[in-house]
């Protein structure tokens, strides 16, 4: 379906821009503008011209990876299989855009070439088309070309911020903490309780994967007793600057001590004191030794495989689109080695969830989605649990579930 969209707008586009561009250069020769400038000067106006044209490229380049990053498909369809090629091969988390940015630019300019083609060919066969005129006319179809990708990447941003706000520009890691952290609330409650009953089945002693982590550590606190290190990850920089921060003890980092409350007691603590608060925390800021850079959309976002992998609100709170949550489930399933547990949340049968007043997506998902996304290779336990959250976030229940993948057979391990 997005390759179906891609190549649709790869070929709408195109024949607009031919359109446009060929249009403008017509109108600044025919109404003779630039008539009396010498050769010399038409030449400098040329190369002005593709000044123009590059900046208006560069406002459609960057609504267009912002495009493929939302949705998976682009106003060029070379740039689409750049991006996805690359993020295939690579877990460099600026390169596919980099790679979508160099193939539609590069497309951009071989389709140049027809018009001087087209121009110096006019010139050389009627003499009543002077170089000078050819090179008015391309000046004059650069301008169009500006004008006409300047005003496709408005047009693509538009569609983006009207539709959901993007991680990369909008998402705000202390405006999240405030918005859903102040306080544990009924869906935490229930998520906090089922990852400390489902981490006594995860193997003690050895790293643990929080994938998706963002700027929060009320999971992490289960994880300290059992896991030998404590590995967090997620896309974001800015997500990492803030758990680093709680791990600094900067003044103004975010409270989690009534969630270590909660978990203690989960823990089956019935009413912790302040020390045992401190000791937990102290104990998951020794066991913190790694902090790093992941993109589930990436086929492998890290070489190393986990015993234990949790990943809660990540790959569904990532896309409105089944087939992508699919892909990311795939990709984060895939860092848990066999006989390992995977261990999961997510809001349920949700199109969206708000952080600062900004719409972001979630993947719609049922029981039955995620029990299809797991049971090829794992056995699992899902449950609904419902939270009556609907008018404070939008979302009345939320997914559970724990998973252990199956040992390789023989065959598969040859
Ligand atoms: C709703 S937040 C959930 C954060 C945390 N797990 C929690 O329970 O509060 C969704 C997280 O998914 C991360 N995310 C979005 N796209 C991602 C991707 N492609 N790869 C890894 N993480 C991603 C975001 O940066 C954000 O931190």
């Amino acid at each position: 379906m997005r390759w179906t969209v891609s190549v649709v707008a790869t070929a709408a586009s195109t024949y607009a821009l031919d359109l446009f561009a060929a249009a403008a250069g017509a109108l600044v020769v025919a109404s003779g503008v630039l008539g009396g400038l010498s050769h010399s000067w038409v030449v400098a106006v040329l190369v002005a011209s593709y000044l123009v044209w590059a900046l208006g490229l560069r406002t459609n380049l960057r609504a267009n990876g912002a495009l493929l990053a939302a949705t998976g498909t682009s106003t060029n369809v070379l740039s689409k299989a750049a991006y996805d090629l690359t993020r295939r091969f690579t877990r460099r988390a600026g390169a596919p855009r980099v790679a979508a940015a160099v193939a539609y630019a590069g497309t951009e300019v071989v389709k140049e070439l027809p018009y001087y083609a087209a121009a110096f060919g006019a010139a050389a066969a009627t003499s009543a088309i002077t170089t000078t005129d050819a090179l008015v006319f391309l000046a004059g179809a650069n301008l169009g070309a500006a004008v006409y990708e300047y005003g496709l990447g408005r047009l693509t941003a538009g569609f983006l911020r009207r539709r959901f706000a993007s991680f990369e520009t909008d998402w705000q890691p202390r405006r999240y903490l405030t918005d859903y952290y102040s306080a544990v609330e009924p869906d935490e409650l229930a998520t906090i309780t089922y990852l400390v009953a489902a981490l006594r089945e995860a193997e003690r002693d050895r790293p643990i994967l929080f994938f998706g982590v963002g700027p929060t550590l009320h999971h992490v606190f289960a994880a300290a007793e059992v896991a030998s290190e404590i590995h967090l990850g997620d896309y974001l920089p800015a997500n990492l600057t803030e758990l680093q921060r709680w791990v600094d003890r900067a003044p103004d980092a975010h409270d989690w001590r009534p969630f270590v409350r909660y978990t203690l007691r989960c823990e089956g603590i019935s009413d912790p004191t302040d020390a045992e608060v401190t000791l937990r925390e102290d104990l998951t800021r020794k066991k913190i030794t790694e902090l790093i850079v992941l993109d589930a959309r990436s086929e492998h976002p890290t070489d190393v495989v986990y015993s234990t992998v949790v990943s809660p609100y990540c790959a569904d709170s990532a896309t409105d689109n089944l087939s992508t949550w699919r892909e990311l489930m795939r990709n984060i399933t895939g860092l848990v080695e066999p006989g390992g547990l995977f261990i999961t949340a997510a809001l349920h049968r949700c199109t969206f969830y708000s952080v600062g007043g900004r719409r972001f997506p979630s993947a719609n998902i049922g029981s039955e989605d995620l029990r299809a996304a797991l049971e090829p290779d794992f056995d699992c336990a899902i449950e609904v649990c419902s939270t009556g959250q609907e008018t404070a976030h939008g979302y009345g229940s939320v997914l559970l579930a724990h998973a252990r993948r199956r040992e390789l057979s023989h065959a598969q391990s040859r």
